[in-house]
């Protein structure tokens, strides 16, 4: 019989949320134009769309919320948060953003120095590829293949593919490759970990052909918490050493602080030692974030995170979080709902394409399973599939996704066992009815990142 921990922490403060009936719904989506990203939150009984910037912060947080220094430049706020990410990291320069995606706009451009370049990932994230394809340069994704088969166990399903990596390497020529993204954990595959073994092949292959190593490091405290769990070498390091070596083996760490930064907004840069990247990288700071001593952040949003970061490599809390997703993947699974096994650390990812095999990959499949959720008990989830895709940019056909999910993401220290169990329900009922799903075709399509503003109907 599998156990899940309790929470380590009590409520201090609470939020009302309310179901909606089944109708109200329906005029909800209507109005929405069957895009759950353009509902009202009031219109979400349980909002599982993202982890990114959702979760609840500690009393430490807010406490420290009140000691933020305001100032323009200089901030005692940016060195007190530029001290803690070198305690994490080891890494020598550091510039906060505002989230995730500005730290990709600041620094993919200046390692994609010619246009035509690639960057190769296990899995390059949707803003991630955007931002690789916005700065001229080609996105390669080489994540294992047994990835792709969601029914049997794999610790760490989230790894490079070594070979594949190599192979891209030569036949696209080292000179050619900007840099290596190893996504940790790896989000579009289902949140799942990689492992410290393949990051240090990894990291040996980015060596031996002098190409960047970056971690695109939203969850690297969940990433280590796995790695504790699941590598045999590691069952007996602490969190924060596993997450040392993790950045020991990269040179630049990307990261959007709204995940295990513990915050709603935030985000920032970190470089090993090459000064003048970390200068290039300050010059388009300026324009784009802001003064590099605050990037975008309020001095208050810096305190919080130096908090975050040091709670969210906290192992009873990581323990708790991956146990709070293992229980909504384990309800589903046995339930027969196909899932990505094991469960990823920030969200349960169900395979669209098994559950309507009717719904062709340009229809949509996962986008109709998560708007019939909503309908069913207001639930919201998100497409990670074809939709989110998008289409090739020369050609611009529609790409078909490997994947397409129906993504639930858990939201930090927010919901409870009882929320996951409605959540469930909702799922379950949704299967039952399964054949009688329809796919959808777009009304309003924008050139980038549709997923956010396509409004669609059904066919
Ligand atoms: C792996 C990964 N990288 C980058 C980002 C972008 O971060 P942000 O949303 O803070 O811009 C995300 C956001 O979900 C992510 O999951």
């Amino acid at each position: 019989m599998e156990t899940f921990s309790a929470p380590p922490y009590r409520i201090k403060m609470v939020e009302a949320i309310k179901q909606t009936t089944r109708k109200e719904r329906e005029e909800y989506l209507r109005k929405a134009y069957n895009n759950l990203f353009l509902l009202p939150s009031e219109a979400v009984y349980i909002d599982l769309l993202t982890d990114s910037g959702t979760g609840a912060m500690s009393d430490a947080q807010w406490g420290a919320l009140m000691q933020g220094d305001e100032a323009y430049a200089g901030s005692r706020s940016f060195y007190r948060l530029r001290d803690v990410v070198h305690k994490i990291t080891g890494y020598h320069y550091f510039i906060p953003v505002h989230q995730g995606r500005g730290a990709e706009h600041v620094v993919l451009p200046l390692l994609a120095k010619r246009p035509g370049m690639y960057f190769i990932s296990n899995m390059h994230f949707d803003t991630t590829r955007a931002h690789v394809e916005l700065a001229g340069a080609h996105a390669i994704d080489c994540v294992i293949p047994e990835c792709r088969d969601i029914h049997t166990y794999h610790p760490f399903k989230g790894n490079m593919d070594t070979a594949a990596c190599e192979e891209n390497i030569l036949s696209k020529k080292p000179e050619n490759i900007a840099g290596i993204i190893m996504t940790m954990t790896n989000n579009s595959a289902g949140g799942q970990p990689v492992s410290l073994e393949n990051l240090r092949s990894v990291s040996a292959l980015a060596k031996k052909y002098r190409i960047p190593l970056l971690i695109d490091g939203a969850r690297y405290a969940e990433n280590a918490c796995f790695i504790k769990q699941r590598e045999a070498a590691c069952h007996s390091m602490a969190i924060p050493e596993i997450a040392r070596e993790m950045f020991d083996h990269a040179d630049i760490f990307l990261m959007s602080a709204k995940k295990d930064g513990l915050v709603n907004i935030g985000g920032f840069i970190a470089i090993r030692e090459d000064e003048a990247l970390f200068r290039a990288a300050q010059v388009r700071t300026v324009p784009y974030e802001g003064f590099p001593t605050y990037g975008g952040l309020a001095g208050r949003d810096m305190e919080a995170l130096a908090v975050g970061l040091e709670e969210g490599l906290e192992e009873p809390f990581l323990v708790h979080r991956l146990d709070q997703v293992r229980y909504l993947c384990t309800s589903l699974r046995d339930a027969g709902i196909p899932v990505q096994y094991p469960a990823g650390g920030h969200a349960v990812f169900v395979d669209c394409k098994e559950i309507c095999p009717h719904i062709p990959f340009d229809r949509f499949p996962g986008q109709a399973v998560c708007n019939e959720v909503y309908l069913e008990a207001g639930v919201r989830t998100v497409e990670v599939g074809s939709l989110l895709l998008g289409r090739d940019p020369e050609t611009r056909e529609n790409l078909q996704s490997p994947f397409e999910w129906m993504r639930l993401s858990i939201p930090r220290r927010t919901y409870t066992y009882a929320h996951l169990d409605i959540v469930a329900r909702a799922v379950c009922s949704v299967y039952e009815r399964r054949h009688a799903l329809k796919g959808l075709v777009f009304e309003y399509e924008s050139p980038v990142l549709r997923h956010f503003t396509a409004r669609m109907n059904y066919e």
